[in-house]
Parts: C-alpha cells; structure tokens; sequence
C-alpha cells in the first residue's frame, strides 16, 4: 500500500529568528514533490511565524521539538500542547533520544506527553531507537520493541492512527554515521510487525515510519528506496537549504 513519505527537519537548539525564517522561505519556496509531505521542527519562539509562513503551502508543516507533559499551571518555563494548538501548530516532536537523555524524558512522562498532544489536536511524530550499547549487544529489536510497549502502545487504535513513527538509532544521530539502509530495513519491519501484532496489519501498513541518524543527500535515496521507510528525520543536514532540498528530492 501506499503510506504518506515525510521529510521531517530537526533544527534542534540552532538557527537565529532570521535564519530560520530565511530557511523556511527557500523550502516553501521549493516545488514539494506530490505525495511528499515537509515538516519543519523549530524552536518555540519561531513556531507562530513560521506556521504563518507555511498555511498557503500545501503539504508544508511546523512542529514544535517539544511540549510539556502537563495541561497548565506552576511549571516555569514550560509549553503547553493547548499553547501551540493555540498558535495553530499541527505536530510535535515526542521522545526524542536527547529529550530522553539530557531531560529526563521517561517513558511515563512521555505518555503524558503524547496524552497532551492528543487532547489539544497535535499529531506526534513518536521517536525510538537504541543506543550503541544494545546495538552491539544485539538486543536492539527488543529493546525498541520495549519502548513501544511502555508508550505507543498504550493508545488507542484512534490515537495511533494519527502518529508518525521514527526510528532513530542513538549511535547514529550527529555522530556522521549512518545506519545502512538494510540495518534501517530490518528495524522498520520489525517494528511494523510489532504494530500489527499490537493492533491490525492495516494499521501497520498504513503508518509511516521515519529513519533518522545522519541522513544527508548522499544516502537519502538509497534509504528512502527501502520498502518500510517512508522518509527521514534529519538534523544536521536540514539546517542547509539545498541539502534538505535535494533530501526532499530523494523519494
Ligand atoms: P542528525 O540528527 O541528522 O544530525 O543525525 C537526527 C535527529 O536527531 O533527529
């Protein structure tokens, strides 16, 4: 069947207001290929622009990198789902590695999360993936296997319809090291075989799954070709317009 192809970027904590307006400009400038779906995941403080930015650009989206696992209150510092909805904000990065590692993301704050997104109308793009550790290990099926079942999976079929999957290997994101497009393969199969188990093949077959991990131009296409990946989450090489133009270009 055919699944929506997303080129999802993660500018993580770079870019000035300017840069990251300019950047946004010369993508919604880019003819998107039909059947392709850009997502573009910025900082808080960017979001409203850019969402204006993007609203008469057909299948141009903006993401937050982040919400907060609470609906309101006495939480200095922190975004609401309900904000962002507010600002007509459509998706949200949820359980990335570095919000799992450097802040404390577990996996119950990340249900909580994913149930704030849900509430507000914001669809997450779900992360996963292991670190070099269980990679060499061998384990790595399981163990993303593991951190789908203690949040993902814990949705209702509903809810899981609405998500976009990445799998991102930890030993692979900023390190220059890309997993090889039969590592990526193998993972997003298993990983659909593990949706349709917990829920339906149709499902499974309907859900796009992204690879990321030091996607640049040169291995997009070879990646992107593989029959369970659907596209890519990219940090580095989206913070250039012509290399996450020409990765846009890759399906
Ligand atoms: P990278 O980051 O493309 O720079 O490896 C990917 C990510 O963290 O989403």
């Amino acid at each position: 069947m055919s699944r929506r192809k997303i080129a999802a970027g993660n500018w993580k904590l770079n870019l000035s207001f300017e840069e990251a307006m300019q950047l946004g400009r010369s993508i919604a400038n880019q003819e998107i290929p039909s059947g392709v779906e850009v997502i573009l995941a910025a900082a808080f403080p960017y979001l409203k622009s850019l969402g204006e930015m993007a609203v008469p650009v057909q299948n141009l989206h903006i993401a937050a990198q982040n919400c907060s696992e609470h609906a309101k209150g006495a939480f200095t510092g922190e975004v609401a789902a309900s904000m962002l909805n507010s600002i007509q904000i459509s998706h949200v990065l949820i359980g990335h590695s570095e919000r799992r590692e450097y802040f404390g993301d577990t996996d119950n704050v990340l249900c909580m999360k994913l149930q704030q997104a849900f509430d507000n109308e914001i669809n997450p793009i779900y992360c996963c993936g292991e670190p070099l550790r269980i990679r060499k290990s061998g384990d790595h099926v399981s163990y993303v296997k593991t951190q789908l079942e203690e949040t993902i999976f814990k949705l209702d079929q509903d809810q899981f319809a609405k998500l976009v999957l990445a799998y991102e290997p930890i030993w692979a994101i900023g390190t220059g090291e890309t997993a090889s497009s039969e590592q990526a393969q193998e993972m997003h199969a298993a990983i659909r075989e593990m949706i349709s188990n917990q829920y339906s093949q149709e499902l499974a077959d309907g859900i796009p799954i992204l690879y990321g991990g030091s996607v640049k131009p040169a291995n997009a296409k070879e990646l992107f070709s593989q029959k369970d990946v659907d596209g890519g989450l990219v940090g580095g090489a989206s913070l250039k317009s012509d290399s996450f133009i020409e990765i846009i270009n890759s399906f």
